[in-house]
């Protein structure tokens, strides 16, 4: 009463691929505190990817709950709330139940393959990549709404009606967040937006023609907004009530945003399910001629759109956890490392993770899994440090393309996520890529990105300079090989990639 003091913390909520997070930070962009859960992995059929959207609403109220509790804090000392995504699972509801009609369809899921070469069949897999930036493919969640509405028995009639709503996870999220069925607010920004497949780069709003060609019903999307408004205040029924929901970015722009990369030029690598390698190309928008998305990086208000090349990764931590979950050849992911250092090299062997086919620079939907170079001499310690360097050649690949389009070599890498505490694996990222690779102090870039877009918009941070500040470096990895031996390793990595070619008839 009286007008309370605005809270001096931002807290941001990371829903990612396998957990949700709950991160406050301070004006410094210190961690305060943290509140995680894991959800699960739903796998009905080999390909397919889905996730219980419920369970990860619940999650996230309770992640919250969890980041509140530890920093012994409530709403009050909370100025705004950011909010990060896994960008390309999408999710369908009952506007007045709230209810979903089907499962979130992960991004990683492959079975929208049939509709994705129905849709090619007319002008290849570049049909919209003028407007959107994108190939056409199963990674992006315009092509997981298209099933949902050709599969799930009523959607289309019900989308028709008017009952339906699509949205991105931190649609699903906001929408909840701010009320629901009683008023929820119903937007996503424009980086998740520039994921679906239906976002025309330029004007930043769907394509009319898009989606008549995919038969999506305009009505069921929601409003596309910046990376850094006020969209709306948490319910009464929330922890969190009356807090601002002030930034939305997709994990990896917000990771972007969270290493400070505001400028064209600058780049970061996320090391996490997948590796994402993103390059801000300022307000242009750049296309590429080798294997690169172009999307939008960010955009602050009414400010102008931020683009960004950026080179996809499915497998990478998730190819650890496929060793800990499905082979159960180690119980953490930590003991990869461990395994991996009882030999100096992968003795021949070369594992490429092509499990949802593969995504930059190669976009081969028919690629799968495979472990080559396989001799009688190899063992554990080698096949431990195969599955880490994949990893790293996956992301020299990207950014050689990153290279070829942009004519500009980086001097450094900047990386982060999960699996940078992996000292073994950010050493063979810099031999292999002939650069230093760098971490900063804060590693969990994701979230930070988040506060920061939210912290902007309610005046928690005034602007970019004052954020690039906050960025120190913790550790740097100098390269060790010499240039023989990285194109040694570079030629046998290629063909390994050959050998996954052509598997799925
Ligand atoms: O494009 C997929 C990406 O957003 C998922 O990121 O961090 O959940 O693996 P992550």
């Amino acid at each position: 009463p009286g007008g309370t003091l605005m809270g001096e913390y931002v807290i941001a909520i990371d829903q990612g691929t396998t957990s949700t997070r709950a991160m406050v930070f301070d004006h410094g962009g210190g961690i305060v505190s943290t509140g995680q859960l894991e959800h699960r992995q739903i796998l009905p059929r080999a390909g397919w990817v889905e996730h219980d959207p419920i369970e990860i609403w619940r999650n996230t109220g309770e992640v919250i709950g969890q980041a509140l509790g530890k920093a012994s804090i409530t709403r009050h000392d909370i100025a705004a709330i950011g909010i990060t995504n896994q960008r390309e699972t999408a999710v369908v509801w009952d506007r007045s139940t709230g209810l979903p009609v089907y499962n979130a369809i992960v991004w990683q899921d492959t079975r929208t393959q049939p509709i994705v070469d129905r849709l090619s069949a007319d002008g290849g897999p570049g049909r919209f990549a003028e407007t959107t930036g994108l190939p056409l493919n199963t990674y992006f969640s315009g092509t997981k709404l298209a099933w949902i509405l050709e599969h799930v028995e009523g959607a289309r009639a019900r989308a028709e009606a008017g009952e339906l709503l699509f949205g991105t996870i931190d649609t699903w999220l906001l929408w909840n967040l701010t009320g629901g069925v009683s008023g929820g607010v119903h937007a996503t920004d424009v980086t998740n937006a520039s994921r679906t497949l239906f976002m025309d780069l330029e004007t930043l709003q769907w394509d009319d023609e898009i989606l008549a060609a995919f038969d999506v019903p305009r009505a069921m999307l929601p409003d596309i907004r910046s990376s850094s408004e006020v969209y709306g205040t948490a319910a009464p029924s929330s922890l969190l009530r009356e807090t601002p929901i002030a930034g939305i970015l997709g994990d990896q722009q917000a990771a972007t945003f969270g290493q400070a990369a505001f400028d064209a030029g600058e780049s970061k690598n996320t090391y996490g399910t997948g590796n994402f390698l993103i390059v801000n190309t300022g307000e242009e928008i750049v296309r590429s001629d080798n294997g690169l998305l172009t999307t939008v990086g960010y955009r602050l208000g009414d400010g102008p759109a931020h683009y960004a090349l950026e080179g996809s990764i499915a497998v990478t931590g998730s190819l650890v956890q496929w060793v800990r979950d499905n082979l159960g050849l180690i119980s953490t992911a930590a003991e990869i490392e461990e395994i991996a250092k009882t030999a100096d090299d992968n003795g021949g062997a070369y594992f490429v993770p092509a499990f949802s086919g593969l995504y930059a620079p190669y976009w081969r939907p028919d690629a799968r899994g495979a472990l080559v170079g396989l001799t009688r001499f190899v063992h554990k310690g080698h096949l431990a440090r195969a599955v880490l360097e994949s990893t790293a050649f996956q992301t020299r690949e990207v950014l050689d393309a990153v290279i070829a389009d942009t004519g500009t070599p980086p001097t450094e890498l900047k990386v982060d996520g999960g699996m940078t505490a992996n000292d073994t694996l950010l050493q063979f990222q810099a031999d292999i890529l002939g650069i230093p690779v760098v971490r900063p102090v804060v590693a969990e870039t994701t979230a930070l990105g988040a506060a920061y877009a939210a912290g902007l918009a309610t005046g928690v941070w005034s602007d970019l300079d004052e954020l690039r500040a906050n960025w120190k470096e913790d550790r740097r990895w100098e390269p060790d090989i010499d240039q023989a031996e990285r194109d040694r390793l570079m030629r046998q990595w290629r063909k390994a990639v050959t050998k996954t070619f052509d598997w799925v008839d």
